[in-house]
């Protein structure tokens, strides 16, 4: 079953609350948080300040984003201020199986992000460290971008790659996803769909996470 992780990046921060509960009636699986620090990627965005507001309004687990230069240094303070799964872009830490190690330690799942130009050997030698592969369909740092179309061929190698490894880590895909391609990326391998316009974007964010829904299993059916 496809599960849908809202960014809450495309969110109204003046109503964010009600728009989590929102859209968690609406069917999300997750919450996406997106932290970006300005260095890693050129955008700032939510600390753990807004993660432990988020926590007092939903019961679905926290999936943050960390786009910030040394994630060592936050994974604690964020796992403290309520996250349950937390990834981390390789090229942002020089020794990415200790800050694996030490996302599950904090006691949260642990996730590898690939940037659209980051080939999937990045992840070849921590495959047993990690929970899931969150695969960008966009270069990180804003919202609203179009889908790179090369990403579905990379979804498919990646989850061959993750099948000749035995491993159990799910596939979740971030970057352009909307009603339209969401059953492409699905038959392609993905597993969790994060999208932040296609859904807070429109007028009810509720409705539009079931329309996804609807469209990928209407596209299993036939
Ligand atoms: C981009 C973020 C995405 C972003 C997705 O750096 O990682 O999670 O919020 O936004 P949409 O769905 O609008 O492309
Ligand atoms: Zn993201």
């Amino acid at each position: 079953m496809v599960k849908i992780a809202p960014s809450i990046l495309a969110a109204d921060f003046t109503r964010l609350g009600e728009q989590i509960v929102a859209v968690e009636h609406g069917g999300a699986s997750y919450i996406h948080v997106d932290v970006m620090d300005g260095h890693f990627v050129p955008n700032i965005t939510i600390g753990p300040f807004i993660v432990q507001a988020v926590r007092r309004v939903t019961q679905l687990p926290i999936d943050c984003h960390l786009m910030i230069e040394d994630p060592d240094k936050y994974i604690s303070e964020f796992a403290r201020a309520g996250a349950n799964m937390i990834s981390v872009h390789p090229e942002a830490t020089y020794h990415l199986h200790r800050t694996l190690g030490y996302i599950r330690q904090a006691g949260c799942r642990a996730g590898v992000v690939l940037n659209p130009a980051t080939p999937l050997t990045a992840i070849e030698e921590v495959i047993s460290d990690v929970d899931y592969v969150l695969l960008m369909s966009v270069n990180p740092g804003f919202g609203g971008q179009q889908f790179i179309m090369s990403s579905l061929d990379k979804l498919r190698r990646l989850r061959v790659l993750l099948q000749l490894h035995g491993s159990q880590a799910q596939i979740e895909i971030d970057g352009g996803i909307t009603t339209d391609n969401a059953a492409v990326v699905v038959e392609a391998g993905a597993e969790i769909l994060v999208a932040g316009s296609a859904i807070f974007g429109t007028e009810s964010p509720a409705q539009a996470i079931q329309q996804m829904l609807q469209s990928v299993t209407e596209a299993q059916l036939v």
